[in-house]
């Protein structure tokens, strides 16, 4: 009885298409397919030609990600990375670049995740084009409540350890830090100072997404996914590095 409640709710909620179609289509936790496109500044970062993280393009010559995407990594590590933008697909298409270096915020912490943010630097400039573009970090916070995007090639199923072919994109609810420590969430102490929120129902980021950019409805980046208590559970939003908290340290090093 209750399936078919929620069968029939399925139907109502994406009215136009079957809910049987919508159970098997491709999707990140529930996401959508989303087009190169309209997030132009996506790109996946490569360990041994593997999808390892997302990131984003900040200028031709640096892409910004999580610093626990390269935690750890030795030069020959870095000699086997590789940036692939512009295209749809992690494996395929677009423009694919070595990482020549990277720098990681000097107080990542591995344990608490705080200062989660890194850039890596690309051994020839990107060539900017339609699917190649930089993104523009947001002047401001979002306010809590609005809506905000985040996309990547990520898990579109906690259990199911499969990055997906094609990127994803879904939209959350932005929380500021304070908002996202109170009792209606269950992190409480863990948001330290320099991570935002983005809560959604069934809808988040996971693994594989790490790095990506979240963005506000002007597509400018306001944060960078980096850890979430599993993905879209009840209660764990996913949990971003704040932007504006790295706005000047991304500046100063990506020069
Ligand atoms: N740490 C993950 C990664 O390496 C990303 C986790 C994001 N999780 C979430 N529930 N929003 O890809």
């Amino acid at each position: 009885m209750f399936r078919l409640a929620v069968l029939i709710l399925s139907c109502f909620v994406f009215s136009g298409e079957s809910a049987i179609a919508d159970r098997y289509r491709d999707r990140i936790i529930g996401g959508e397919d989303a087009s190169i496109q309209d997030f132009p500044y996506q790109c996946s970062l490569q360990k041994l030609e593997n999808h390892a993280c997302g990131c984003s393009i900040y200028n031709e010559n640096y892409l910004i990600i999580a610093a626990h995407c390269l935690v750890g990594a030795t030069q020959s590590d870095i000699n086997h990375m590789q940036v692939r933008c512009g295209s749809n697909f992690w494996s395929t298409g677009g423009l694919l670049r070595e990482v020549e270096s990277v720098i990681l915020h000097p107080n990542y912490d591995t344990d608490t995740m705080a200062n989660d943010i890194a850039l890596a630097k690309v051994s020839l400039p990107l060539i900017f084009s339609s699917t190649v573009k930089p993104v523009k970090l947001a002047n401001s916070m979002p306010a809590d409540g609005s809506p905000v995007e985040v996309s990547g090639w990520g898990y579109k199923k906690e259990e199911v350890r499969a990055m997906t072919a094609k990127l994803q994109m879904t939209t959350v609810t932005f929380l500021s830090g304070k908002p996202c420590s109170s009792s209606l969430y269950k992190y409480l102490g863990e948001i330290k100072p320099g991570m935002v929120c983005g809560v959604g129902e069934d809808k988040d980021a996971c693994q594989g997404d790490s790095g990506g950019p979240l963005v506000n409805e002007a597509h400018e980046q306001v944060g960078v996914v980096s850890w979430g208590y599993g993905c879209g559970k009840p209660g764990y939003p996913g949990i971003y590095s704040d932007i504006q908290t790295y706005k000047e340290w991304i500046k100063k090093n990506a020069a």
